[in-house]
């Protein structure tokens, strides 16, 4: 089942920072690139490192984890470099009434 997670104010999120959150089992990592809301797993699919922590970059879209600084697209989850090799998890946005929701499935 589906179900819209209201996360935070649009306020609390500026471009090229990220917000991290728990929610039941999920560990998700929320951007905003150009004034658009992007969310992902935020454990890195290499080994286990939290991406929150990680090196956010605007102009090219990404976020590089810290351990070993493989590169993630926060749009699409795609790893733009090795070691990593599997895409992150993304989630569907929204922003009604300024607040950003997460849908979960
Ligand atoms: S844990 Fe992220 S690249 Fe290795």
């Amino acid at each position: 089942m589906s179900e819209w997670i209201k996360v935070c104010e649009v306020k609390e999120l500026n471009n090229s920072q990220v917000i991290d959150f728990d929610v039941n089992d999920k560990k998700i990592l929320l951007s905003k690139i150009h004034g658009k809301v992007y969310a992902i797993d935020r454990i890195c699919t290499h080994a286990y490192a939290d991406l929150s922590t990680g090196f956010m970059n605007e102009e090219e879209e990404t976020i590089t984890c810290p351990l070993h600084m493989s590169s993630f697209n926060v749009k699409d989850g795609i790893p733009q470099n090795l070691p990593a090799e599997v895409p992150l998890k993304t989630y569907k946005t929204k922003i009604e009434d300024n607040l950003i929701y997460v849908l979960l499935e």
